[in-house]
């Protein structure tokens, strides 16, 4: 088969194959797109040499674009723990290749840390677990986009009308009752998986879930994102659109999770190793407030073992000026940036038994890198 060449003519037929696919009678407009497929560990050479192609072609973003991390870090300190420098130097070329067409090289799963998304605003984003945080916490409006469709998105300024773009798609067709009080971030996750495991991509109506902040909503949010197409979860009291949604979700509930379940599910996804070698924590990205919280909770003490903990460069460079990110290097941490927690770094550490407080890592370092992770609260983690 003959791949065309890149054009941007090639990106319009993408969008208007995904438009006739979908059934959708028109595009919308976007004010930005986020690109995964980044990564040269997945991608590889016919990857990278796509995204050179695409470059060389001369198009150019029409919207804010962001990107995905990679699999290394590409900056001054990239080869710290003695990655392979041909694979450090391809994730440059990447990264070079989405400058060259104006995407920026932000290199996180958690786009919204990087720019203001606004209420409503449609976008066309690719990371599941960015879609499903963009869709209910910031009620904005993604589908959950391939890298190549959000690429043509962003050069083509556009989406095809359907999903998520559509008000009465986003009406919660179940609504499922929590009776388990207040959990951690860690078993929040294992909610998130079960909801996807029980709902599929149906969107669901989350109530009885009680405080939730940050941390708790994302690990919720990428761990049912994990197990299903999940692309939107309202929860009662915390989302964006959870006063309209509350009131258009079915009266009864369709299923009630209690304690009971959610901690079968916590300990279908970990290893539960009695002594983890490593903390591997930031799955998605950790924020600005996330790395404040982590040095005033672990000020002045030492991690008993490696800790490493992931982010945006942007992030990092704010929590360096505020001086968090100086506290939890002093406490033996270190901070990873334009990569994602399926780094490889850590064969090359030898480490096996990362502890992690999220639920989508977890799957994956499980099943993608056979490893034996345990999840546990950031605080356990740490071993506070
Ligand atoms: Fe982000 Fe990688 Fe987790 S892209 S959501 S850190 S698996």
């Amino acid at each position: 088969m003959k791949v065309p060449k890149p054009s941007y003519e090639t990106m319009e037929k993408i969008i208007e194959v995904l438009r006739y696919g979908s059934g959708a009678k028109g595009c919308v407009p976007i004010k930005s797109a986020h690109v995964s497929g980044v990564s040269y560990a997945n991608i590889k050479e016919a990857g990278m040499e796509f995204l050179e192609d695409v470059a060389k072609s001369g198009v150019k973003v029409k919207v804010a674009t962001t990107t995905n991390p990679g699999c290394a870090e590409i900056g001054a300190r990239s080869n710290r723990y003695g990655l392979d420098k041909e694979l450090i130097e391809n994730q440059r070329r990447i990264v070079r290749a989405l400058e060259k067409i104006g995407a920026e090289a932000t290199l996180t799963c958690t786009p919204y840390e990087c720019r203001r998304v606004g209420f409503g605003e449609h976008v066309a984003w690719a990371e599941s677990s960015a879609v499903a945080y963009a869709n209910s916490v910031l009620g904005a409006r993604s589908n959950r986009e391939s890298g190549i469709s959000a690429l043509a998105s962003a050069v083509t300024g556009k989406t095809p009308l359907y999903g998520m773009h559509v008000a009465k798609n986003r009406v919660p067709k179940a609504r499922v009752e929590v009776e388990a009080g207040e959990l951690d971030e860690a078993r929040m996750g294992a909610l998130g998986y079960l909801l996807g495991a029980k709902l599929g991509s149906e969107v669901a109506f989350l109530s009885g879930v009680g405080r939730c902040d940050k941390t708790k909503i994302k690990c919720l949010l990428a761990a049912a994102s994990t197990a299903a197409p999940v692309s939107l979860v309202h929860v009662e009291g915390v989302t964006a659109e959870e006063e309209w949604a509350g009131k258009l979700a079915p009266r009864r509930a369709e299923h009630t999770i209690g304690m009971e379940e959610i901690e079968e599910q916590r300990e279908k996804l970990s290893f539960d190793s009695a002594d983890p070698d490593c903390a591997l924590i930031g799955c998605p990205h950790l924020s600005l407030e996330e790395l404040a919280r982590l040095a005033e909770e672990n000020s002045g003490r030492k991690f008993g073992k490696p800790a490493f903990l992931f982010t945006s460069r942007r992030v990092a460079e704010l929590a360096r000026r505020k001086g968090y990110a100086g506290k939890l290097e002093r406490s033996g941490a270190s901070i990873l940036v334009d990569t994602c927690v399926m780094w490889s770094g850590l064969g090359r550490l030898g480490l096996e038994r990362p502890a992690t407080n999220s639920a989508k890592a977890c799957f994956y370092l499980r099943n993608a890198m056979g490893l034996k992770p345990k999840l546990c609260s950031a605080r356990d983690c740490l071993g506070a």
